[in-house]
């Protein structure tokens, strides 16, 4: 049984026991955070940790836990459950609530929940090996603060549920301009004519580890020109490659968007580059 960790215990899976006037159970009101690791070795930790407390002031949440009790229980998590492999999923709601209203008071006390679960391999760079994905398109019609990594995933599912309807992996979101923000899991890189190319950050899209790592990383020690900067739909299926960027799949090549080939249909010579790299030095981002 995998041992989880609630408002300060560790305990067996089925004893952890959270209230159904959890705001969090009634109004999605929490944040999360999935941090990869492998063979106990955790990728883009304080990264993932500063978005945590990010998002925390941005709903007005306070804990008492400092950096060294996150990481304490990062660290304890791993330990007490079985798997080379583990993310872990951290999660803070507002708390419990006597009745259900919208108006919250500031005292409520924080339901602080975090588990672990088996991830695959780090994905190799190897163009052969690799998982490739093809995706669907849709409008984004989340809400104007996707930078919040919110508990209140339902527009992102609804998007997500859209590729599982149409058989594909991920659903890759554009906005009233028809400009891209991102997919319902990960950020999204494009690269033509050798330039690799993300949609900036801002209100729309969630600032991604994955994606401030592989920014670093690419204009460090890339050969290959890095823009950050609106992308069209054109862009998007006219381009060379197409990457999604997460914690659990870091960067995972398209080879088609609703059902048209992104470039030769195969995985990219900028992919295998840039997974390269993201290997070799993904652990400097602890
Ligand atoms: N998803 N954008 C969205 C909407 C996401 O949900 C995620 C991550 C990302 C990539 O962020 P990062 O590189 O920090 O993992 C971008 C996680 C993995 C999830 O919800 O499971």
């Amino acid at each position: 049984m995998n041992t989880v960790f609630l408002n300060g215990e560790y305990l067996p899976a089925d004893k952890a026991l959270i209230s159904p006037m959890d705001r969090g159970f009634l109004f999605g009101e929490g944040i999360y955070e999935v941090i990869p690791s492998y063979s106990g070795q955790f990728i883009g930790l304080a990264p993932h940790l500063n978005r945590l407390n990010d998002g925390l002031k941005a709903l007005k949440i306070k804990t008492s836990f400092t950096l060294k009790d996150w990481l304490d229980i990062c660290n304890q998590l791993i330990e007490k459950n079985d798997g080379e492999n583990l993310a872990l999923y951290i999660q803070v709601t507002r708390g419990c609530s006597l009745q259900r209203h919208h108006a919250y008071n500031n005292d409520l006390t924080p339901t602080i929940y975090a588990f672990t679960f088996g991830i695959p391999n780090a994905p190799l760079a190897d163009k052969s090996q690799v998982k490739t994905y093809k995706v669907s398109t849709d409008q984004d019609l989340r809400w104007q603060r996707c930078n919040i990594k919110s508990t209140s995933l339902l527009g992102n599912v609804m998007h997500f549920q859209k590729s599982v309807e149409e058989s594909t992996q991920e659903t890759i979101l554009f906005n009233s301009k028809n400009e891209l923000t991102e997919a319902s899991a990960s950020n999204v890189f494009i690269v033509k004519n050798k330039v690799i190319i993300t949609p900036h950050l801002d209100h729309q899209i969630l600032p991604g580890v994955t994606r401030f790592i592989l920014l670093d990383i690419l204009k460090k020690y890339c050969e290959y020109a890095v823009e950050e900067r609106v992308v069209s739909y054109d862009e998007v299926i006219n381009a060379d490659e197409v990457w999604l960027t997460s914690s659990t799949k870091e960067v995972a090549p398209v080879v088609a968007i609703a059902n048209k080939e992104v470039g030769s249909g195969r995985v990219g010579e900028l992919w295998l580059a840039a997974q390269t790299l993201f290997s070799q030095y993904k652990g400097h981002y602890e």
